[in-house]
C-alpha cells in the first residue's frame, strides 16, 4: 500500500471507530498497574509543555494535566470524540506540518502511532519543534523481550485469523529518520501489559488492529482464538523509548 492509500485507510479506519486505541489499552495493566498511558506519564518531566503528536481521542490529556498538554490529531472522527468526551486542548492538525513555532516545546509524546503516522515527518518535526533540553516519548508495539512461548501463541492466533496487523513503518525506520535529524535515545525500555479477556474485550482487541483485508468475518476468527488463550489474557508488549535531541549535532548523514 502507498503512503496516500496507507493515509486513507487509516483516516477510514478511525472514522469508522473513533477512539478505539484508548478503548483498548485503558483495560491493559502492567505488574505495577499501569496502563500504557500511565507508562507514558510517568516518564513525563513534571513541568513544561507537553505536546501529543497523533493523540488519538487524547487519552493522556487527564494524565498529563489540560493546562500544560496540547493534543494534535489529523482525524476529525477521533477529535470529535475527544470533544464529546470534555478533553481540552486538543486540535486538528497533520504531525507533517505541525502548527507551532520552532523551539517552542519541552515534550513532545507520541503513543502506539510511530508506526503508523509518516516516521521521517514526525522526527523532523520534533527536532524542529523541540526546545533544547526537551524530549520525544513514543511507545509502539514491539517483539522485542519476547520468547518462544509468546511468539507461538501470536502467530498462531494470526493464522486462525489469516491475517495479521499492518503498519507503515518498522522502528529500524525510526532509527534511522531519528539519526538523520539529530536525535539520539536517551531511554530505552520494553514492558508487558495483560489484557483481560471476555467477548467484549476480544472483540474490541481485533477491531483495533490496522489489517486493511480483514474481514468481519475473519476477526470474528480471531475473536474466537483470542478466547481459547489459555490464562485469560492478551499480552500486548510494548516499547517506550525517549528521544533527545543528540547534543553536537553539525550535519546530516545521507538520506535514509
Ligand atoms: C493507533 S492510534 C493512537 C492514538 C493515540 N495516540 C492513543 O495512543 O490512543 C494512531 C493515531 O494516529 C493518527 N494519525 C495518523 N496519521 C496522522 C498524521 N499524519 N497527523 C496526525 N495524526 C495522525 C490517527 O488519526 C490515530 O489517531
Amino acid at each position: 500500500m502507498n503512503r496516500d492509500a496507507w493515509a486513507s485507510y487509516v483516516n477510514a479506519f478511525h472514522h469508522r471507530y473513533p477512539g478505539i486505541t484508548q478503548d483498548v489499552l485503558r483495560l491493559a495493566r502492567n505488574h505495577a498497574g499501569l496502563t500504557p498511558y500511565g507508562w507514558i506519564a510517568a516518564e513525563l518531566p513534571p513541568v513544561g509543555l507537553v505536546v501529543d503528536l497523533a493523540c488519538g481521542a487524547g487519552p493522556l490529556a487527564e494524565l498529563v494535566g489540560s493546562s500544560r498538554w496540547l493534543g494534535l490529531n489529523i482525524s476529525a472522527a477521533e477529535v470529535g470524540r475527544a470533544r464529546d468526551e470534555g478533553v481540552r486542548g486538543v486540535v486538528r492538525a497533520d504531525v507533517r506540518a505541525v502548527p507551532l513555532a520552532s523551539a517552542s516545546v519541552d515534550t513532545l509524546v507520541c503513543s502506539m502511532a510511530l508506526m503508523v503516522a509518516p516516521v521521517a515527518d514526525v522526527f523532523r518535526e520534533s527536532a524542529r519543534l523541540l526546545r533544547p533540553g526537551g524530549c520525544l516519548i513514543a511507545t509502539t508495539p514491539t517483539w522485542r523481550g519476547q520468547g518462544w512461548a509468546d511468539l507461538r501463541r501470536t502467530w498462531t492466533l494470526w493464522r486462525a485469523w489469516g491475517d495479521r496487523p499492518q503498519f507503515a513503518s518498522r522502528s529500524r525506520e525510526s532509527a534511522r529518520w531519528a539519526t538523520y535529524y539529530g536525535m539520539e535515545v536517551a531511554s530505552d525500555l520494553v514492558d508487558r501489559f495483560d489484557l483481560p479477556l471476555d467477548r467484549d474485550s476480544a472483540q474490541l482487541l481485533a477491531d483495533s488492529l490496522y489489517a486493511p483485508r480483514s474481514t468481519d468475518e475473519s476477526r470474528r476468527r480471531l475473536v474466537d482464538g483470542l478466547l481459547t488463550l489459555p490464562d485469560g489474557n492478551f499480552s500486548l508488549v510494548l516499547r517506550r523509548q525517549r528521544w533527545v535531541v543528540a547534543p553536537l549535532r553539525t550535519s546530516r548523514g545521507p538520506t535514509p
